[in-house]
């Protein structure tokens, strides 16, 4: 059966993206994975949020992980999500009825944050620095609008992690090697995070990791695993950086999708995440 294939994956404009409402379904089946919600979790013992806190989501996609950290801000603290995507948000303001405090959402860049100094007590921004140009510069814009004493939690995927499994050593390593070099994005920004914060005069308080391991697909279901690029945009990824010959394109593909079918397809891709504080003088 042939399945639609509109699965490249890339965040730094989803306006201007034919494939918006693919990059939007998206977000929700990462926030399912297992290791999402294991990292969301482990970062809301972290933030000891309290009553009447105020929190800053950046580039905070859909908004449901800031919208489920509002229950711990009482009816007096609130939500700000900055996002550059007006289509994110659109969704993400749609999902804030009922939240128990105030929640706005503002269209922004991460990388020049209209909020003013020393306003929120948290600032969070969970895969979103891989996206950016200048991820430095926007971590450096968190710790200015956090106050002192106050925490910034950082969350990014780690693509140089990223490993295919489908009973082919050659091609595991071909993928593994392409994934090691960053291409025009900080996609390894994941194993970064602790550098990025001390950078910005944070002091990490607590670092930790989660896999997400792909185990079943039927490409014939779906042109992507849950949550991830095709491997049609994969191999197209490989052809543009030379690892892979444009002949070898669609043999590439159909290995892939033919270990699928027969149950001997696994990937694995690692998430980081810290928590840092903004020291008081
Ligand atoms: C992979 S999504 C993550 C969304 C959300 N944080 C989550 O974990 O579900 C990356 C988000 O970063 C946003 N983004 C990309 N560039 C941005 C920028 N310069 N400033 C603010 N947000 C940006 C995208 O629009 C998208 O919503």
């Amino acid at each position: 059966m042939a399945i639609d294939d509109t699965h490249g994956l890339g965040y730094e404009r989803v306006d201007d993206d034919p494939n918006a409402s693919v990059l939007l379904t998206t977000m929700d089946n990462t926030a399912n994975w297992a290791a999402t919600r294991r990292l969301r979790s482990w970062e809301r013992t972290e933030l000891g949020l309290a009553s009447g806190q105020r929190l800053l989501d950046v580039g905070c996609g859909l908004g449901e992980a800031a919208l489920a950290l509002a229950d711990d801000l009482g009816d007096d603290g609130e939500v700000v999500g900055v996002d550059v995507s007006a289509e994110m948000l659109r969704v993400a303001r749609s999902r804030a009825d009922g939240a128990r405090c105030r929640v706005r959402f503002t269209v922004g860049d991460a990388c020049s944050l209209a909020e003013p100094d020393d306003s929120f007590d948290v600032v969070r921004s969970e895969r979103t620095l891989q996206w950016l140009a200048d991820p430095t510069t926007a971590v450096a814009e968190m710790a200015r609008v956090v106050r002192r004493g106050g925490r910034v939690s950082l969350i990014d995927t780690d693509w140089s992690t990223f490993a295919i499994d489908v009973g082919d050593d050659d091609l595991a390593a071909m993928v593994r090697n392409a994934m090691r070099t960053e291409r025009g994005r900080p996609s390894n920004i994941g194993r970064r995070l602790h550098d990025l914060v001390r950078a910005a005069g944070l002091v990490p308080v607590a670092t930790a990791d989660a896999t997400h391991t792909w185990t079943a697909w039927n490409p014939d279901e779906t042109p992507a695993p849950d949550g991830c690029f095709s491997m049609q945009s994969l191999a197209d990824d490989l052809v543009a950086i030379d690892q892979l010959a444009p002949a070898e394109r669609d043999r590439f593909v159909s290995k892939i999708h033919q270990a699928a079918r027969r149950d001997q397809f696994s990937m694995n891709l690692t998430m980081y995440a810290v928590v840092a504080v903004r020291p008081t003088p």
